[in-house]
């Protein structure tokens, strides 16, 4: 369990509050689900082993929404095409080419937070 663990991006000091997105128990394992933000819909994923991870919910692809796919390990693979997004980086995996944004997430007391700008 993560619980407790901040994800290193929740240190970047771009990070300016965190947003309460309710109980880790709420996301199903290897599933997802989708925050709205004022810049677009985040993906927070979780993993077989707890881990959570947050990405903008477009494929780098052509937009495929992210959190509709399967996840397996710390990847999830795209809906659409089925490319392979790496839940850490937000890379699709070789041999396809680009990139979705990542957001910093932690989990504290059994509670996902996720961090965001201001505005954003
Ligand atoms: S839109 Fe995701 S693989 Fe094509």
């Amino acid at each position: 369990m993560s619980e407790g663990s901040a994800h290193k991006r929740g240190l970047s000091p771009i990070c300016t509050h965190w947003i309460d997105i309710g109980l880790l128990q709420e996301i199903p394992q290897q599933g997802a689900r989708v925050v709205e933000t004022d810049a677009g819909d985040v993906a927070v994923f979780r993993t077989l082993d707890d881990r959570v991870f947050a990405l903008r919910d477009r494929c780098p692809h052509r937009g495929g929404p992210l959190s509709q796919g399967i996840v397996f390990g710390h990847r999830v693979a795209c809906p659409l095409h089925n490319w392979l997004i790496d839940l850490d980086s937000g890379h699709a995996v070789a041999p396809d080419e680009g990139c979705t944004p990542g957001y910093p997430v932690r989990v504290s007391e059994g509670r996902v937070f996720l961090g965001v700008r201001d505005g954003v």
